[in-house]
């Protein structure tokens, strides 16, 4: 079987509900897969859930339950919730899923079998919140530990510790080889940087029970449970051995886990791309690879790093209730618009800030009066001049469609969600134009001009039909009521239906209604 595009999402820790941070990397990388989809790819989407350690162990004693039962209640909510931003995932992976402790305790075993882990006792400052010791260099200048490390205690611990300092030239060697491991380049500078300058400390991957037993139990040492970090990363093995990854299999026989049918077991390993938050670079970047590199796996392709959203210039943050509730926003503005704002606003990589008031305006600006606007008077004027039926065809805005469709594949590829929905908006614009330069409601006045007014309907039906298919990755819905309106049977998922002239002359467009009602029109 080919190989998939495999593509994942970070994890999230089951502490609480999604936000918009949450949400946002999950678009993004729905949006990356159902691109690739568009193009003819296979993809395999992965997101999921992580579920051990002390924060999710400590938000289930806060409510006053186990941490299974809290786990499996609040998962639920959270699967809705990828539902509910129509997240196209082949898998939903949970870390506390039997498929997943095997899958990570045949790595322990193999990595302890061959001599990856050492025993060591370490005294020193441990964050509760981060759940890890402290060093030297986290100290401000004033020898207090940063607010951001939560509760700090001073703490002696016998623990299992992975030697990382021993693959640092390694990977940085396959960093300098492969300029596009990391991206943006300044995340891969930042990585160069901290190989560069520092050695690596060695990787503490255990947990006392006695301090924390809300873990997947070390499979050769009882009395530990795995670090969460270590259990987590490895998620994005769990399914690939879990769906038959030959690759995984054989580098990890002790699974336990068998292909359903081997012939059709999809290989997925590498994955083509990790999207994940900036805060959590280092784990990707460096320990993820000296993981696979003792385990005896190639590495991913690439690791796509985004920013933070802040709102309203400060950090999101449940305490200070400065948050934005997605779906709160879905249910008032509709899911489309959700998605095409945070795509729209925060190219992946900087850091971003949402507003009420800059989500509005790009709402009215660019959906209702710039996108909505366009198709509704479109298929309105194809109804009230044509009958609704599509007049033979014309190629005025041929080359302007062909050379957006172009520039949009190419953003597709380089995965610049921004910059495709800018060249798809410079696209909508100029069709907009198009209509008040032509002013098909003046040549409709004089029968003379049928012929032009013919052509210059052609042109704008086929525009919107080539609109939805670029923008059915970004907001489906849309698209495919856009498809809808203009009568089509076919999705407008597939890249190919980009090409100029899918609208057939004699043709019956269906009924025009608006796709982004204007706010202050439906609060009266
Ligand atoms: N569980 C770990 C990830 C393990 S991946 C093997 C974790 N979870 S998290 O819930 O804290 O964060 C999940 C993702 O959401 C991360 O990629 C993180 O960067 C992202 N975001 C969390 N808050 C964010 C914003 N305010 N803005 C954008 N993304 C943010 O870390």
């Amino acid at each position: 079987m080919s190989k998939p595009f495999y593509i994942t999402t970070a994890i999230d820790y089951l502490n609480g509900r999604p936000h918009l941070g949450h949400a946002y990397e999950k678009i993004a990388t729905d949006v990356i897969a159902r691109a690739r989809r568009s193009l003819g790819e296979k993809v395999f989407f992965l997101t999921g859930l992580d579920e051990h350690g002390q924060k999710v162990q400590q938000a289930a004693q806060k409510e006053g339950q186990e941490p299974q039962a809290y786990c499996d209640a609040l998962a639920a909510d959270w699967k809705e919730f990828a539902r509910q931003l129509q997240l196209t995932n082949d898998d939903f992976v949970r870390t506390t899923e039997p498929r997943h402790k095997a899958v990570v305790q045949a790595i322990l075993a193999k990595l302890h079998a061959a001599g990856h882990f050492y025993k060591a006792k370490h005294q020193g400052f441990y964050s509760v919140r981060e759940e890890t010791f402290l060093t030297e260099k986290d100290r401000r200048p004033d020898g207090t530990f940063d607010p951001a490390f939560g509760e700090v205690i001073e703490l002696v611990e016998e623990n299992y510790y992975f030697d990382l300092k021993q693959h640092q030239a390694w990977l940085l060697e396959y960093l300098e080889a492969h300029p596009d491991f990391i991206r943006p380049t300044s995340r891969r500078n930042e990585v160069l940087g901290l190989l560069k300058s520092n050695p690596l400390e060695d990787l503490c991957i255990s947990r006392p029970v006695a301090r924390l037993n809300w873990g997947i139990p070390l499979p050769f040492d009882p009395a530990y449970v795995t670090y969460v970090w270590f259990d987590a990363l490895v998620n994005y093995l769990t399914v690939p051995a879990a769906h038959g990854d030959p690759t995984v299999l054989e580098a990890l026989p002790a699974t336990g886990l068998q292909p359903s049918s081997p012939e059709t077991a999809p290989s997925l390993w590498p994955a083509d791309a990790h999207v994940i938050g900036k805060d959590i670079l280092k784990f990707h970047a460096v320990y993820w690879p000296i993981m696979l590199k003792a385990m005896g796996l190639p590495l991913p392709k690439q690791i796509i790093v985004h920013g933070w959203w802040q709102k309203d210039g400060a950090r999101i943050s449940k305490s200070t209730g400065n948050v934005v509730e997605p779906l709160a926003v879905i249910q008032e503005w509709g899911l489309d618009a959700f998605r095409y704002y945070v795509l729209r606003e925060l190219d992946l990589g900087p850091d971003g800030n949402w507003t009420d008031a800059g989500f509005a305006a790009r709402y009215q600006a660019e959906l209702a009066n710039g996108l909505g606007n366009l198709v509704n008077r479109s298929l309105s004027m194809l109804k009230r001049y044509r009958q609704g039926v599509v007049p033979a065809r014309s190629d005025e805005l041929a080359p302007d469609a062909a050379k957006a469709v172009a520039a949009t594949e190419r953003h597709w590829r380089d995965h610049e969600l921004q910059g495709a929905l800018q060249t798809i908006w410079a696209l909508v614009n100029r069709a907009n134009q198009y209509v008040d330069q032509t002013a098909p409601f003046k040549l409709a006045k004089d029968p003379a001009q049928a012929a032009r007014l013919d052509e210059v309907l052609y042109n704008l039906g086929e525009i919107c039909r080539v609109l939805a298919v670029l923008l059915w990755p970004f907001i489906p819905t849309t698209a495919e009521r856009i498809y809808a309106q203009l009568g089509l049977g076919a999705s407008p998922g597939r890249f190919t239906e980009a090409a100029w002239g899918g609208l057939t002359p004699g043709q019956a467009v269906g009924e025009p209604a608006p796709l982004f009602p204007r706010k202050d029109l439906v609060a009266k």
